[in-house]
């Protein structure tokens, strides 16, 4: 029996060991990553992978809740944060309302929306009434097209000192946890350490509380684009297009399938 974790689990972590994320989009697959991983994010990375869509601007709350449903169904013992999609948490009411919406229509534990240190009140507010908020704080994928791409953040004395103010505003406003993406390595390390909540990176180097990846992206799965930060822990296309390939050969040559799959 896998225990689930707790927001206080979360908390308790730091400074003692890593947190392992990793992004699920539906039952089966999050079924395979219950065991090895503490925290599931239902990130609207999907969009992408999962939709073949450019990027992650067009996800809709329909949706998370839809593949969030699938997430918890399929790993009921873990704890599963649901990204919140552009455009749904613009001021606190809205966020509020949207946030509800996904709690009452899913069993996640936590939602996630990308901020900055504007963002404060909205946090503030969705905390106070009783939703867990991790802020995922950096290179904000939603930003994609206001900013012309993806850009690494953290580069100069300035971009670094406002990183460190959204992450102590985040922290004042009571976000449980924070994903930091595309963050100089060191920078990310300054940040971790100067708040008491878990930072969790993706390209963010290795000196924060734990890591997260998308899975498509870690799997080999997701071909059209590969960020540096990304280590491949399986071949997976290849896998999956060889046996696939395997397949339509014994389908053509009638070789499939043979006595021992036959009733
Ligand atoms: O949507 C997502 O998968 C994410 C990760 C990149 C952290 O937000």
């Amino acid at each position: 029996m896998i225990k689930k974790m707790t927001i206080s689990k979360i908390l308790n972590s730091k400074g003692k060991e890593p947190l392992v994320m990793i992004t699920a989009y539906d039952a089966l697959f999050a079924k395979l990553f219950e065991q090895s991983a503490d925290i599931l994010l239902v990130g609207d990375s999907l969009n992408m992978s999962f939709a073949g869509k450019q990027d992650t601007i067009s996800a809709t709350l329909n949706q998370m809740i839809y593949h969030s449903q699938a997430v918890c169904k399929g790993s009921p013992s873990s704890f599963v944060i649901c990204d919140m999609p552009f455009g749904t948490y613009s001021n606190k009411k809205v966020a509020f309302k949207n946030a509800i919406k996904i709690f009452q229509q899913t069993d996640v534990d936590a939602i996630k929306i990308e901020v900055n240190a504007a963002h404060t009140k909205i946090v503030k507010y969705l905390v106070k009434n009783g939703i867990a908020v991790c802020a995922h704080i950096g290179l904000l994928p939603q930003s994609v097209r206001s900013e012309g791409g993806y850009k690494v953040k953290g580069k100069d004395k300035q971009g670094s000192l406002a990183l460190i103010d959204d992450a102590k505003a985040m922290q004042e406003a009571g976000a449980f946890c924070m994903v930091i993406e595309g963050v100089k390595a060191e920078v990310a390390t300054k940040i971790a350490k100067s708040v008491n909540i878990p930072v969790i990176g993706i390209g963010a180097g290795c000196g924060v509380d734990g890591q997260v990846l998308v899975y498509s992206d870690m799997l080999g799965l997701f071909e059209s684009f590969t960020p540096k930060f990304v280590k491949k822990y399986l071949d997976g296309a290849t896998l999956v297009k060889n046996a696939i390939a395997t397949y339509a050969i014994e389908v053509k040559s009638r070789k499939f399938p043979d006595e021992k799959y036959i009733y």
